[in-house]
């Protein structure tokens, strides 16, 4: 628990001490779980070994910086389904195509309870990385799953409750990128040219630890609780000043936001439009043009980038905009969080660096993948959408008045395999006092579609400041609900049945329990 060090003996029992009162620890115990019962003879094409482990890495001058991180290794199937990012403390790269049949062995090496959560694949409940499944240091835990996700950007990273954000804070994020047939017809930029960029904010203690507060007792606590932690450095793929050399050509850029609490208004700053391919579920129907983009933590963004009528030597900026991120009178907008900047400053992000090699241009084609177009009619509740409201309880972000159960599901919160549903997110929560702030909210077990977003006319200045931003043409997993708005989703749940989660992706917010099951009956 290094990484933990500034922060104090005392903050990190109470940490502990909050985890354990809300009784988060039940997969503590276990040391050996098996999705395999669930499944029968199973047989994979790829087998993985993977690890979470401390480890240290120099990040900056001086000290080594510890950290928690994902090692991986094929033991059966394709060795270059994984890779390793030189220099990177984030976890491996898993590639593989549509339909393979995969078997992850996870190995718990660090000193916390954990449990992996294969965030925007579609997986057996059993697989899915809940809570309830956590296993206990040195424990072990087998995920089985066909991969039956679309060509997209996937990705992982811990879930057990209470403790999502440390451990994502301390390392543990990985990319599961997805390939298919159809993406691969297209002849899209690949190899060097298909680049994954994990952004995230990070503090640091002046020995170059990482410095996390975390919803603790006390005013910093109850403050990071309430709004989340925020750092006050850019890393991009757990590095700092990320400058990425690039030839004079096309790039397919897949943007990842692995920050705990952080949105970002992504642009170039010469003010070079963005074209987007792809979002959490893949790719669109067809590229579309945006000023910026909006991404929230966990959501993806893939773009096309053409670098051919750049200079040799020529270096562009990609930053984040500000933007205005709480409305009402209240105190979230204000201030600095977990020492950093508040939500909505900005920040230089990276920096691409032109190569000497002659340009060479290459075309984008027009249509990019076959998605269904929108029919909220299917939908068994298009009148009456099932609300997820932002409440608050006390000083702590809740769901429909409820906090995180383990195993509860309620009433409202059961929904039957095979049918379509509207949902709605209504973030009205704190619209006075507090104030308001963004949530972006997440639904594991399916990709939804996006019907419409409304907005409450006292939040106009807030979501104007994003809402050009967002792309909600494609297939998602993750909405981004700002102050005052609803959010209208439609989803199919048709591949499992099970205990699913659906949670605000502001990892103090889950951790906090902003977080539910929902039950998808079969
Ligand atoms: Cu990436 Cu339940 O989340
Ligand atoms: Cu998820
Ligand atoms: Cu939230």
């Amino acid at each position: 628990m290094t990484f933990l060090k500034q922060i104090g003996r005392r903050r990190f029992i109470g940490m502990l001490g909050g985890t354990a009162l809300m009784g988060a620890v039940p997969g503590a115990v276990q040391s050996v779980q098996s999705a395999a019962i669930a499944t029968g003879a199973f047989t994979p094409d790829l087998e993985i070994e993977l690890r979470a482990v401390p480890d240290q890495i120099p990040l900056y001058r001086g000290a080594p910086t510890h950290v928690w991180r994902y090692r991986a290794k094929v033991i059966k199937g394709d060795a270059r389904a994984v890779s390793h990012q030189p220099g990177s403390p984030l976890g491996p790269v898993i590639r593989v195509h549509r339909g393979t049949r995969v078997r992850i062995h996870f190995i718990n090496e660090v000193s916390q309870p954990s449990v992996v959560h294969w965030h925007g694949l579609l997986v057996p409940d059993a697989a899915d990385g809940h809570p309830r499944f956590a296993v206990g240091p040195g424990g072990r835990y087998v995920y089985e799953f066909e991969v039956i996700n679309r060509a997209g950007t996937y990705w992982f990273h811990p879930h057990p409750h209470g403790m999502t954000g440390s451990q994502v804070y301390a390392g543990l994020t990985g990319l599961f990128i997805v390939s298919d047939d159809e993406e691969q017809a297209l002849g899209l930029p690949a190899g060097e040219r298909d680049v994954s960029l994990v952004i995230q904010d990070r503090s640091f203690t002046r020995d170059n630890q990482l410095q996390y507060i975390g919803n603790g007792p006390g005013m910093m606590g109850m403050m990071s609780s309430m709004t989340g932690f925020l750092g006050d450095r850019i890393h991009v793929n757990g590095r700092p000043d990320y400058m990425l050399a690039a030839e004079r050509r096309p790039y397919r850029l897949r943007l990842v936001n692995g920050s705990n609490s952080r949105i970002y208004k992504l642009a170039w700053y010469d003010g070079t439009p963005l074209t987007v391919i792809g979002t959490d579920g893949g790719l669109l129907a067809a590229p579309v043009n945006r000023p910026y983009v909006t991404l929230a933590p966990s959501e993806r963004i893939e773009l096309w980038v053409d670098f051919s009528s750049r200079a040799a030597g020529e270096e562009l900026n990609l930053v984040s905009l500000p933007f205005v991120a709480s409305s009402g009178g209240g105190m979230m907008g204000r201030g600095m969080m977990g020492g950093g900047p508040a939500q909505g400053s900005a920040f230089p992000v990276l920096k691409v660096r032109m190569g000497q090699r002659a340009a060479v241009s290459e075309k984008l084609p027009g249509k990019l993948a076959s998605i269904p177009a929108l029919h909220p009619e299917q939908a068994h509740n298009l009148n009456n959408p099932r609300p997820i409201r932002v409440t608050a309880s006390g000083m702590r972000w809740s769901l429909n008045g409820r906090l995180f159960e383990m195993e509860g599901v309620a009433n409202d919160e059961v929904v039957r395999l095979g049918t379509t549903e509207v949902w709605e997110f209504i973030n009205e929560a704190g619209m006075g006092m507090m104030g308001s702030m963004p949530h972006p909210m997440h639904v594991h077990g399916v990709q939804f579609r996006i019907i419409d977003r409304r907005v409450h006319p006292g939040a106009m200045a807030a979501w104007r400041s994003v809402s050009e931003g967002y792309v909600d043409e494609g297939w998602k997993d993750t909405a981004l609900v700002m102050p005052g708005e609803r959010v209208r989703v439609l989803m199919r749940f048709e591949h499992y049945p099970g205990l699913f989660l659906y949670h605000c992706h502001n990892l103090e917010h889950e951790d906090m329990g902003m977080m539910r099951n929902y039950l998808i009956k079969a």
